[in-house]
């Protein structure tokens, strides 16, 4: 037992300890636990003391609450994921990979918000104020209103914030900035739970919003302590595969709207481009109907999304077969894999199986299992499906076929594309789109019987 009142706390994760150690057992992080002195310490033998505290106003759930006023910066794909436009005063984080486009991304928000009329500043903790204008050159954003600052001391660029009053303020990025109050260097932990602490509550106190851009670590997390992401009322990832021009920007968290909502940009000479018609896009690159592809109808948060998946199923040359996934979970497809060899009796012992999802896209409805099956089938089996099918359709254990969510959504989608013909579960309300016929099966082994003459 450790001396009654002492407790060591990671920081980066918040697990309790009766001992220091260099290495925290709850996260795996290197240097973040501290003795803790605070609140945290458990409760007090002492209790609250006589000393009394004022009161608290208690009102009902019922009290008329009028939504916050939004501004929307008129660039379709972003004020959707922010759920209807920039709520005041809200802190929102932007986590992608370097490179990928989020400096970009937000000096373009940052001009598109400050010609609404939305007192606006961009700092930079990366680049010198040079750079940021030789870009907004490039973009022709030169003439828009956004004030500029390079600097990375919080507690300057704090009191500029309080002196200026903005309505928003892109902090690029949080990783950069750091406070004379922590003893660390920036970027890491400490410094970036301070900065984020003291940039969402000045948000709130300030009434600005504040978006801060974030690194995310080799493992896909942003970089710096989890408690970043509960602080902010909105996380945001940018994400895209570097080899293609497509970027989704996809809400994680979301305190004023839906999560799972993406917006699609295209990278391009001149920034970033509006995709307004996702689908069409994933698709394009489409060429005949081959087998392995099959096309996917999803829906990615309340737009319906088609893509398309690609497998390739080889005879394996080593002892291990390979299983190799882009866009999707490596852990469903070895259930999907494991149901097919179960339930309908094809087995991929001794081959090689890559699965892509084109176009960069990253996928992760359940809905998606029966395109993945029909591409894995029709790979192995070297017979292409129709080209006018788009398959979608949840996969469970004992091989039954779960009904997707929005089905009418989804075929409404498909048949605007041009697709005349789907693949779907039984059960569930939904009808067919007018000129769309549908082929419905109850389990796997169905389907694989009826499409692949197997099973
Ligand atoms: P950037 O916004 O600096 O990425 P991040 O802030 O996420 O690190 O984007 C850098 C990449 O974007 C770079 O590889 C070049 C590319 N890019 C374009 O293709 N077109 C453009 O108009 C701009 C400004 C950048
Ligand atoms: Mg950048």
């Amino acid at each position: 037992m450790a001396k009654s009142g002492t407790t060591y706390t990671c920081s980066a994760c918040g697990a309790s300890f009766s001992k220091w150690s260099g290495r925290c057992d709850g996260c795996g992080e290197w240097n973040t636990i501290s003795e803790d002195t605070g609140l945290s310490a458990g409760p007090s033998s002492k209790g609250l003391g006589a000393k009394r505290g004022s009161t608290v106003t208690l009102t009902d759930l019922a009290t008329q609450e009028t939504p916050p006023p939004r501004t929307q910066s008129k660039v379709a794909e972003l004020d959707r994921v922010l759920g209807g436009g920039l709520v005041p005063a809200s802190a929102i984080l932007v986590g992608g990979d370097p490179g990928i486009g989020k400096s970009t991304l937000l000096l373009q928000a940052a001009a598109r918000f400050a010609r609404t009329g939305l007192k606006t500043v961009y700092v930079s903790g990366e680049e010198a104020s040079a750079q940021v204008r030789m870009r907004a050159q490039r973009l022709g954003l030169a003439d828009a209103p956004v004030q500029l600052a390079a600097d990375t001391n919080l507690r300057n660029i704090l009191t500029t914030l309080e002196a200026e009053a903005p309505g928003l303020a892109i902090i690029d990025s949080i990783q950069t900035m750091w406070l004379d109050t922590v003893d660390s260097a920036p970027g890491s932990v400490s410094q970036v739970r301070a900065a984020a602490h003291e940039l969402t509550t000045f948000a709130k106190r300030k009434g600005i919003s504040v978006i801060l851009v974030g690194h995310v670590t080799k493992e896909g997390q942003i970089a710096g302590p989890r408690v970043v992401e509960h602080m902010v009322d909105t996380v945001l990832y940018f994400e895209g595969e570097r080899g293609h021009q497509f970027r989704i920007l996809r809400a994680v968290k979301n305190r004023f709207g839906p999560a799972d909502e993406i917006g699609v940009f295209e990278m391009t000479g001149k920034g970033l481009a509006e995709v307004t018609n996702p689908s069409a896009l994933f698709l394009s690159e489409r060429g005949e109907p081959s087998p392995g592809s099959v096309v996917f109808a999803g829906i990615e948060g309340t737009r319906p999304v088609l893509c398309e998946m690609q497998a390739l199923v080889a005879p394996s040359p080593h002892s291990q077969a390979r299983r190799t996934v882009v866009g999707w979970d490596g852990g469903r497809l070895a259930m999907i894999l494991a149901v097919l060899e179960a339930r309908c009796g094809v087995p991929f012992t001794g081959l090689d199986v890559y699965l892509n999802v084109a176009g960069g896209m990253k996928i992760s409805e359940p809905a998606a299992d029966l395109a993945v099956a029909a591409a894995l089938l029709s790979a192995r089996e070297d017979s292409a499906l129709p080209a006018d099918t788009v398959v979608f359709g949840e996969i469970s254990l004992s091989g039954a076929l779960r009904p997707a969510p929005q089905t009418e959504n989804r075929l409404k989608e498909a048949q605007k594309l041009g697709f005349s013909s789907s693949i779907a579960p039984k059960g569930g309300k939904a009808q067919s789109a007018p000129g769309m016929t549908l082929k419905r099966f109850s389990d796997l082994t169905e389907f694989v019987g009826d499409v692949f003459g197997a099973g």
